[in-house]
C-alpha cells in the first residue's frame, strides 16, 4: 500500500510517500519551509501561511512522485493533517488531499498532527516498540503520553500554560533573537558561561507530571530589565541558563513518567526534540536508569509530511480509521490528542 502524506498545519508544507511493503519504507519526502517569508514579521502570519501552502502543494507532489518513481495512479490512500493548527493552513492541505483522494478514488485519512509527531521515531532504522512513553514538545504542545498502540494514547502530563517551544520562542524574542526562536536561542546558549545566571525550575518538585513554563519567561524578562543595557555575553549567559532550566524540568518529568508507568522506553518528539542539550541530558540520565530513549531523525523532529504518511499507513493497517462520507471533510484547529 502506497500512502501519500500531506502536512500544512503551520509554516511548513510537507509531502511524503510511504510504502507499507517489505516492512515499510519512506520512498520520498519533500518540504517547503516558510521561515524566511515570516521572518520579517517576527512570527507566523496565518493568511500568508495559507497562501503559500496553496503555491507549494502541487510542485511538492510532483517532486515526491518524481523522486520515488511512482506514478500518481499508484497512490492507494491520501493522509493529511486535519488539526490542530492554523485553520486556513489546515484547509489548504485538507481540501487538496480530499480532492486528490476523490479523483483517484482512494481513501482519505485525516491525521492528528501530534499523532504524527509521536509516531515519527518509528521512521528510524531502530524504532521503539509499543508500549512506550512519549514526551511531545513542540511549539504548541508539551505533553507526556502513554502510547499503547496506534490510536491508544493516554495523556499523563501536560503544560499548564506555555508549551516548551513557545517558551523558547518567547524567551528568544526577549533576548532580541529572530524567529524561529528555539534554534537561535540554543545556538546563543552555546556561548553562555555556566553558573552566571540562576533561573527557577518551575514545578520540578510537584508530585504530578505537569509542566509550567510561563514563569521562566517572566524570570528572564526581569533579569533582562535588571541588566539593561545587556551585553552580548550576558545575553548568552541568560540563554544558557534558560535552556538548562527548561531541559532539567523536561528530563526530570519525562524520566519520572517512564518510571511510574513501569515501561522502559521513552520517545521524544516535536520541534524541541531537536534540541541538542535536551538530547545530551536525556541520554545521560536515561542511561543510568536503564531507559532507552528514541528520537526521530533530526529532519523529522520539526513538521514534515513523512510522519503524516506513516501515521496514515499505520491507521489504515490497524483498521482504526473512522468511516466517513466521501468528499465531506472538516479541519479541527483545536483538537486534543486523547480524543482521536
Ligand atoms: O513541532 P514543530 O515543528 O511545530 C509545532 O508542531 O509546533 O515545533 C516547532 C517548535 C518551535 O517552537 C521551535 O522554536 C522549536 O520547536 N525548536 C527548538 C529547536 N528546534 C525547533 N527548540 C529548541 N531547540 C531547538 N534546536
Ligand atoms: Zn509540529
Amino acid at each position: 500500500m502506497l500512502v501519500l502524506g500531506i502536512e500544512s498545519s503551520c509554516d511548513e508544507t510537507g509531502m511524503a510517500l510511504y510504502s507499507t511493503s517489505a516492512g515499510g519504507a519512506l520512498l520520498a519526502h519533500a518540504l517547503h519551509s516558510q521561515v524566511r517569508m515570516h521572518q520579517d514579521y517576527g512570527g507566523v502570519v496565518p493568511e500568508l501561511a495559507s497562501r503559500d501552502h496553496i503555491r507549494r502543494v502541487v510542485p511538492l507532489l510532483r517532486k515526491v512522485l518524481a523522486d520515488s518513481g511512482c506514478p500518481l495512479a499508484a497512490i492507494d490512500a491520501v493522509a493529511y493533517t486535519q488539526g490542530p493548527g492554523l485553520a486556513g493552513a489546515l484547509l489548504v492541505g485538507a481540501a487538496f488531499a480530499e480532492a486528490l483522494a476523490m479523483a483517484l478514488d482512494v481513501p482519505s485519512v485525516p491525521i492528528h498532527h501530534l499523532e504524527g509527531h509521536l509516531l515519527s521515531p518509528l521512521l528510524s532504522r531502530s524504532p521503539p516498540r509499543f508500549p512506550f512513553v512519549a514526551l511531545l514538545v513542540s511549539g504548541g504542545h508539551s505533553q507526556l503520553m502513554r502510547v499503547s498502540a496506534v490510536g491508544h494514547y493516554e495523556l499523563i502530563g501536560e503544560t499548564l500554560d506555555d508549551a516548551a517551544g513557545e517558551a523558547f520562542d518567547k524567551t528568544a524574542k526577549l533576548l532580541g533573537l529572530g524567529y524561529p526562536g528555539g534554534p537561535a536561542l540554543a545556538a546563543l546558549a552555546d556561548h553562555g558561561r555556566p553558573g552566571q545566571v540562576r533561573l527557577p525550575r518551575p514545578m520540578l518538585k510537584s508530585a504530578d507530571l505537569n509542566f509550567s513554563f510561563s514563569g521562566l519567561k517572566t524570570a528572564v524578562l526581569t533579569r533582562v530589565r535588571e541588566l539593561a543595557p545587556i551585553s552580548e555575553q550576558q545575553r548568552a549567559d541568560i540563554a544558557r541558563a534558560f535552556q538548562e532550566a527548561i531541559v532539567e524540568v523536561l528530563v526530570s518529568k519525562a524520566l519520572r513518567a517512564v518510571a511510574s508507568s513501569g515501561l522502559k522506553q521513552l520517545v521524544v518528539a516535536g520541534g524541541v526534540g531537536a534540541n541538542r542539550e535536551l538530547r545530551r541530558q536525556l541520554d545521560a540520565h536515561a542511561g543510568r536508569a536503564r531507559i532507552a530513549v528514541y528520537y526521530p531523525e533530526l529532519e523529522f523532529c520539526t513538521d514534515n509530511g513523512a510522519m503524516i504518511a506513516l501515521a496514515g499507513a499505520l491507521r489504515l493497517q490497524a483498521g482504526t480509521q473512522a468511516g466517513k462520507q466521501a468528499g465531506a471533510f472538516a479541519v479541527r484547529p483545536r483538537w486534543p490528542l486523547s480524543c482521536c
